[in-house]
């Protein structure tokens, strides 16, 4: 692990770092060797985050297509001011923290200056979380920030010990992007870091009409395919791959059996690929497809099944109330 401490001009900032000397997560080679070697090809897209996707991702955050960051914002300005003066959260741990952009609702809340002490932001992406947390000490003088860049389903025991209530944050559905045997297995990996009385919110993407789920995920500017096709990019970077990013194409499809959205890249023609450092080389072919993320969609009935099989009670369901845009924020306690 290295760390990053505060400066002389800064003590309230520490950083812990679980990536190598690239700044790669170590499990990088065993995934793309196991996923690339499968029938249907596969990436994680935990490996979509180096800069430029961190970065890309902030892009598809505002894309008119793209409505879950806008409606998860609109539910976390109406419950904040109430969750935390109820709650008095002594600090506030946030996985896939990206950008904490939206976390600042929660900052700026009336009563955080008189109880909340620390965030602790834990993304794998380095660049986003050091620049978010230089801007967040600057924005919110009563705040300490302890970042971890790590992989949030390797390195949870290296989140810091509780000092205070703690307010555990999981926002934007990425769970979604776990598939449900990983997501009961994080949850209940979660659910140890927490005691009586802490609280976990978690952004989830509900179902709702087709069309509007697709287009979320097929922009018309294209920020989607790039950051779908960027995986590629940083394995050629972390693995000294050859891909071609650019001769693949973004494909994007709402699976309505499994409830999610599939994005996968499909080769134009076919591609042969040597991955040195893995000794391994590859053939694609048209009719195959590399799948790259699954998002899934949730109803309540499926969120309190999730949280329930992992410890976790759901206290409530905050929604937005516009049909088209539906975005869920769970409020769940650690059940007994
Ligand atoms: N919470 C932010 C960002 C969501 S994007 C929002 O709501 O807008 C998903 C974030 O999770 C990215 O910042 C990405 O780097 C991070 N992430 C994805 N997989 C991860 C993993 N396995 N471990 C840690 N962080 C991960
Ligand atoms: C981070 N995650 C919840 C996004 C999603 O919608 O599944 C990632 C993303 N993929 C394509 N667009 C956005």
């Amino acid at each position: 692990m290295t760390q990053i401490a505060g400066s002389s001009t800064n003590k309230r900032l520490h950083i812990d770092v679980h990536l190598n000397g690239d700044g790669i997560l170590e499990t990088m080679a065993d995934d793309v060797r196991l996923g690339l070697s499968a029938p249907q090809k596969w990436l994680s897209p935990k490996y979509f985050y180096d800069d430029l996707g961190s970065n890309l991702f902030e892009q598809i955050t505002v894309l008119p297509e793209y409505y879950p960051t806008r409606a998860e914002r609109k539910v976390l300005e109406d419950i904040t001011d109430g969750l935390m003066s109820h709650l008095r959260p002594a600090e506030i741990v946030e996985l896939g923290s990206g950008s904490s952009i939206k976390t600042r609702v929660l900052l700026s809340a009336p009563s955080a200056a008189d109880h909340l002490r620390r965030y602790v932001p834990f993304d794998v992406s380095e660049g986003i979380v050091l620049s978010a947390a230089q801007e967040l000490l600057l924005d919110y003088p009563y705040l300490a920030v302890h970042g971890v860049i790590g992989d949030f389903e390797h390195h949870l025991s290296q989140v810091p010990q509780s000092n205070g209530r703690r307010l555990m944050l999981f926002l934007g559905g990425t769970i979604g992007n776990l598939h449900p045997e990983q997501r009961t297995f994080f949850l209940r990996e979660v659910r140890s870091l927490l005691s009586e009385g802490d609280r976990l919110l978690i952004g989830v993407d509900l179902v709702k009409e087709v069309n509007a789920i697709e287009a979320a995920y097929n922009d018309s500017a294209g920020v989607t395919a790039a950051f779908n096709r960027n995986v590629l990019t940083a394995i050629n970077r972390g693995l000294s791959a050859n891909f071609e990013p650019d001769s693949f194409e973004h494909w994007a499809f709402f699976n309505e059996v499994e409830s999610r959205i599939e994005m996968h890249l499909v080769p134009a023609k076919q591609q042969r690929v040597r991955i040195p450092q893995l000794d391994m080389s590859l053939t694609i072919n048209p009719g195959e497809s590399i799948w790259t993320e699954s998002s899934y969609k949730f109803t309540e009935e499926s969120i309190r099944r999730m949280l329930g099989s992992a410890g976790f009670h759901l206290e409530h369901l905050y929604t937005n109330n516009e049909p088209d845009s539906l975005f869920g924020l769970a409020l769940a306690s650690p059940a007994n």
